[in-house]
């Protein structure tokens, strides 16, 4: 069978953090502190506000833009509401949806999701689709049918070449800004693995080979490594940890220090 060398990612959601002044220093300091980065993809997700502001500190570097969030039209009278035009417009190359804080506590169902990903994909961003369960779910062991129900729904529409504008994260929500729950090594490999063959069912096996597939949750500087050595971690989707400019370019660093583990682990997953 053939391999493939999957993209590999940083990346940070800076969720509702940060003012004006915070996002410019903090940008500039993960691009002061980048040094050479090999093939590895950082993306900066700071909030709407300040999208223009950190795409003006990142331009002519290898940060790309990312935001959280957008609406799945091009136009209209959607109050309060973000475009994948507007996004275009400033600069953003990925977005992230399905975010389990828009799941669960906005209450954006898998359909909805699915709405926006088909839209962000049309319209030419890059899509990084989140998927996890809850503590609930896992414990009464759901994890693998809420993986392939928001796999499957988030993805319906979405085929051949335009599957190559989409990265997956898997982030167990209990796991995610979480001092007492972390997830091990192990549950986070074992969650992609599953991942993948449902890729495979819902988008053939060359599209599961190809296809990024990110751990989010309480990833910090002292775990990073021991996640992205996993076989099958393509990178990590960072919350609390990218909020500070030497914990993320830390995190980075071991992204980095990983790439031997990396095509190792596409080979044993191509054969498997
Ligand atoms: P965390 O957030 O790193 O603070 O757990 C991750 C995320 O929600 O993307």
């Amino acid at each position: 069978m053939k391999t493939h060398t999957r993209q590999k990612f940083v990346v940070g959601n800076w969720k509702m953090h940060t003012t004006a002044l915070e996002a410019e220093k903090l940008a500039r300091g993960v691009i002061d502190g980048l040094g050479v980065a090999d093939d590895l993809t950082i993306i900066l997700c700071p909030p709407f506000p300040y999208l223009a502001l950190v795409g003006g500190v990142l331009e002519g570097s290898r940060v790309a833009l990312g935001a959280q969030n957008m609406y799945p039209e091009a136009e209209g009278a959607f109050t309060g509401e973000v475009s994948p035009t507007m996004l275009l417009d400033l600069g953003c190359r990925y977005v992230i949806l399905g975010h389990s804080e828009r799941r669960h506590k906005l209450g954006e169902s898998d359909h909805f999701t699915n709405q926006k990903v088909v839209c962000a994909v049309a319209a030419e961003l890059d899509v990084i689709l989140c998927v996890g369960e809850t503590l609930k779910q896992r414990q009464a062991k759901q994890t693998e049918a809420v993986l392939d129900r928001q796999l499957s729904t988030g993805l319906a529409g979405v085929a051949g070449e335009a599957l190559s504008r989409l990265s997956i994260a898997y982030e167990p929500v209990w796991a995610i800004g979480n001092e007492e729950h972390h997830a091990s090594p192990q549950q986070a490999h074992d969650a992609h693995l599953l991942i993948r063959r449902q890729l495979s069912r819902i988008c053939g096996e060359t599209w599961a080979q190809k296809l990024p597939v990110q751990y989010g949750g309480s990833v910090q500087p002292e775990n990073a490594s021991a996640f992205l050595s996993q076989p099958g971690v393509d990178g990590v989707l960072i919350g609390g940890a990218s909020l500070k400019a030497e914990e993320f370019l830390a995190i980075i660093h071991a992204a980095i220090a990983e790439p031997l583990a990396n095509s190792r682990r596409s080979k044993v997953l191509d054969v498997a």
